[in-house]
C-alpha cells in the first residue's frame, strides 16, 4: 500500500513509462518511453496519489523492479516525473507465454483479422497453458492494484494485454471503480468466436468487471456489445449520450467513446528542436523538387507496409509521368521482434523495397527509401517534410501517426487513409479514404493525392489539424476518470 494509506487513481498497463538495459557492470540504464499515456499521466504528477503499474518487460527491467523497494521506481532514484511507478516482476517464462502468445499472437490477431485460417489458429494444450499464464499475469495486476488503492479509488486498466484484470480486482476490491479502455479494435461477433468458448467468455467477463470500458471508435465498442450479447447473452442499451450500457448478472458496464488525440503544442515543440530541424533540412535538400510519400510505422503486420510498396510499385508503372519526380519514405522500426512473424514481416517489406529500386532506380533517383531503424527525430522531420502520407493499416484502434502529421506538416500533406483506421471516424471527410486491401484503389489514391494543388491541401490539413487535437492526453484521462463519478 502506498505509504500515505493508498493512491486514489491507479493506472495499469503493460509497457510503463520507464525501460532498463543492463550495463557490463551490473547497474541498470534507464530510458523514457513516448506515447499519449506517458505524456498525459506525467502531466497530473500526483506523488504516492497516483501510481502507475506496469510490467517488467526485459532482463534490465527485471533488475531494476527488483532492487526497487516493492518495485516502485519512484522510490530507488529513478526519475518519474513525479508519479509513483510500480514495476512488477512477473517469472520470466509466465510473462513471455501471457505476453507474446496470447496477447500479441492471439488477441492482437483476432482483434485486427490477422490470421491465415486455413492454418493458425491452433488451441490446443500448449495454448491453454499460455492461458493460465495470462490468468496469473492478469491477477499479479489485480493483486498490485487491490494493494495500492485507496478506499473508492479509481482505477484506469490498459488494453488487451489486461482484459482479465478488471474483473480479478473487482472481486478483491468491490469499493473500488474501475475503467477499462481497449486501444485496438475489437472483432465482430463472428471472428472473435475463434476463440475457444471459455476464453471467449472469460475474456468478455473480465472486462465487463470494469464501470467503464472505453474504446477509440464506436465501431469498436459496438463489435464489443455484439460479442457481449452474441457470447454471454447480455442485454445492450444505446443511451442518448452516445454512451451503450452492457448488462449482464446484475452488472452494468457502460461503454464510452474517447478517441485519442494529439498534445499539439508538446508536438510542436519537440519536432521545432535542432535534432529535428537537422534532419528536415536534410530531407528536403535531398528532394529538391520531387514530392516526398511518407510513411512512419512500427514494422507491424497489421500496418500493412507491403501493399503500401506495391501500391507505390502500380503507381510508377500505371502513371509513369511520376517517374522521377516522387520518393517514397518508409520508415518501418523494429517491433515484437521475439515473434518469427514480425521478423518475416521485416524481410518481405525490404525485399519489395529492393524490388521498387531494382525496377525504376536510375543514377540520380532514388525511388525508395526504406529505414528499418528507429529514429524518433527521423520520424518527426518526415511528419514536417511530407507532401503525402501513406496510412494504410489493415485494422487500428486509432493511428496517431494520422493525426500527429496535419499538426506538424510545413508545407500541407494529402492524407491517404484506411477506411479501417480509427482515425478515419474523425479525419475521413479530408483525407482521400482507401480500402487496405485494395492496392490499385491505393495507387490511384496516391496518384490525385499527388495532384491536390497545394491550397487545397493546407486547407484540409488545417482542418485535419484541428480535428486532432481536440482530445489531448490530459483531456482523454480526465474524461476516463470523470466516466467513473
Ligand atoms: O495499439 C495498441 C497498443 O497497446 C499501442 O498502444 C502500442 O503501440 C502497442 O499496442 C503495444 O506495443 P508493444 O507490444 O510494443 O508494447
Amino acid at each position: 500500500m502506498a505509504e500515505t494509506g493508498g493512491a486514489r487513481l491507479l493506472v495499469a498497463s503493460n509497457r510503463g513509462p520507464l525501460s532498463f538495459k543492463e550495463r557490463d557492470d551490473g547497474s541498470v540504464e534507464a530510458s523514457r518511453g513516448g506515447g499519449g499515456l506517458v505524456s498525459g499521466l506525467m502531466s497530473m504528477g500526483g506523488g504516492d496519489d497516483i501510481v502507475w503499474v506496469c510490467a517488467a518487460l526485459s532482463d534490465g527491467d527485471r533488475l531494476a523492479a527488483r532492487s526497487a523497494p516493492g518495485g516502485r521506481l519512484d522510490r530507488d532514484g529513478h526519475d518519474t516525473d513525479g508519479t509513483a511507478v510500480r514495476m512488477l516482476d512477473i517469472d520470466p517464462a509466465t510473462f513471455h507465454r501471457a505476453y507474446n502468445v496470447v496477447a500479441n499472437s492471439t488477441l492482437w490477431f483476432v482483434h485486427h483479422l490477422l490470421f491465415a485460417t486455413p492454418t493458425v489458429p491452433v488451441f490446443d494444450a500448449s495454448f491453454r497453458r499460455a492461458w493460465g499464464s495470462y490468468q496469473s499475469y492478469n491477477g499479479a495486476f489485480a493483486a498490485a492494484l487491490a494493494e495500492d488503492a485507496a478506499p473508492g479509488a479509481r482505477v484506469l486498466i490498459q488494453d488487451y494485454h489486461l482484459t482479465l484484470a478488471a474483473r480479478m480486482l473487482r472481486e478483491l476490491r468491490p469499493d473500488l471503480r474501475i475503467a477499462h479502455f481497449t486501444h485496438t479494435p475489437w472483432a465482430p461477433p463472428e471472428y472473435f468466436r475463434l476463440l475457444p468458448d471459455a476464453v471467449a467468455r472469460e475474456t468478455l467477463l473480465g472486462m465487463l468487471g470494469a464501470d467503464h470500458a472505453g474504446f477509440h471508435s464506436m465501431r469498436w465498442a459496438q463489435a464489443f456489445s455484439s460479442c457481449c450479447v452474441e457470447v454471454l447473452g447480455a442485454t445492450c442499451e444505446d443511451k442518448p449520450d452516445g454512451t451503450i450500457d452492457v448488462s449482464f448478472h446484475g452488472h452494468t458496464t457502460e461503454l464510452g467513446i474517447h478517441p485519442l488525440g494529439v498534445d499539439a503544442e508538446s508536438l510542436l515543440e519537440r519536432a521545432s528542436q535542432d535534432d529535428v530541424n537537422t534532419r528536415y533540412t536534410a530531407i528536403r535538400e535531398a528532394l529538391g523538387n520531387r514530392q516526398a510519400i511518407v510513411r512512419v510505422d512500427r514494422t507491424e503486420l497489421s500496418k500493412n507496409i507491403g501493399r503500401g510498396l506495391l501500391a507505390y510499385t502500380e503507381l510508377l508503372r500505371r502513371y509513369p509521368e511520376w517517374l522521377g519526380k516522387v520518393v517514397h519514405i518508409a520508415s518501418a522500426y523494429p517491433s515484437r521482434h521475439d515473434l518469427p512473424a514480425y521478423r518475416e514481416y521485416t524481410g518481405q517489406v525490404q525485399r519489395l523495397a529492393a524490388d521498387i529500386e531494382n525496377e525504376f532506380g536510375t543514377d540520380d533517383w532514388r525511388p525508395v527509401i526504406l529505414h528499418v531503424t528507429d529514429d524518433y527525430a527521423r520520424s518527426l522531420a518526415l511528419y514536417r517534410a511530407g507532401d503525402v502520407l501513406l496510412c494504410n493499416p489493415l485494422r487500428d484502434g486509432m493511428n496517431l501517426v494520422a493525426k500527429e502529421v496535419p499538426v506538424l506538416s510545413e508545407r500541407g500533406c494529402a492524407v491517404v487513409l484506411s477506411v479501417e483506421a480509427g482515425a478515419a471516424d474523425e479525419l475521413g471527410a479530408d483525407s482521400l479514404l482507401v480500402n487496405p486491401f485494395d492496392v490499385s484503389g491505393t495507387a490511384d489514391a496516391l496518384d490525385a493525392a499527388l495532384r491536390m494543388p497545394a491550397a487545397e491541401r493546407r486547407a484540409r490539413t488545417d482542418r485535419m489539424a484541428k480535428v486532432a487535437s481536440r482530445l489531448p492526453p490530459v483531456q482523454w484521462l480526465a474524461d476516463q476518470v470523470a466516466a467513473l463519478d
